[in-house]
């Protein structure tokens, strides 16, 4: 998911400041059983992990280094958060995949669902695509927020209805580079 705000809206407050959520320690030792679990699921099949730019490239990259099978990658673009903190209810895609997924199995490659309105538009652009099989892999899942009802076949961690930093995930584009997964307290921002 890419964001639309502005860099220049708010001081960013040093990351070393935020509160961690998940170490990377925690997230290492998630994504490698996340990996063991699709290696045997797909035993003997080959698979291609479609990642959704740009929040799930880190977690794609560490995810597929944790699967024993012969992997290729694809990204998909899409846009819909606003102001970087609430979905606007429009997804859009900004980019589809480049190579045919026919026949293919495929595994949807997301850093985190709220509403579910992303993942459930993405599931369909997939499926319009025809693949063998769609799984769909997420690292984290914020059920707080659910609007529409989606299954995900891999999930990392439940976290609570924070706003989350780090590891691919963004506010305003910043705090992607850091290894841990950490809470932006929105308030001090809108407060401002
Ligand atoms: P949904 O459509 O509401 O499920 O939102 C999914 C998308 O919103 C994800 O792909 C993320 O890009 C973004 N998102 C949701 N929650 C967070 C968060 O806490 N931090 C960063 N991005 C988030």
């Amino acid at each position: 998911m890419s964001t639309h705000a502005t860099t220049s809206r708010a001081p960013l407050v040093q990351a070393t400041r935020l509160k961690v959520l998940l170490t990377r320690q925690q997230i290492a030792a998630r994504v490698a059983e996340m990996g063991a679990e699709i290696t045997r699921d797909f035993q003997g099949e080959s698979l291609i992990l479609v990642g959704v730019l740009k929040g799930a490239s880190l977690f794609l990259g560490d995810l597929a280094r944790n699967i024993a099978l012969d992997a290729t990658f694809d990204f998909l673009g899409v846009s819909s958060y606003g102001d970087g903190t609430q979905n606007s209810g429009e997804v859009r895609l900004t980019k589809d995949v480049d190579q045919s997924m026919e026949g293919r199995n495929v595994i949807l490659v997301e850093d985190i669902f709220d509403t579910g309105l992303t993942l459930n538009y993405l599931k369909n652009v997939m499926l319009a695509h025809q693949p063998h099989a769609l799984k769909i892999a997420a690292l984290l899942d914020k059920p707080a927020r659910r609007l529409q009802p989606i299954e995900v076949d891999y999930v990392g961690f439940q976290i609570p209805n924070e706003f989350v930093v780090g590891y691919g995930m963004d506010y305003a584009e910043h705090y992607r580079n850091l290894p841990d997964i950490r809470i932006l307290p929105l308030e001090a921002f809108q407060a401002g």
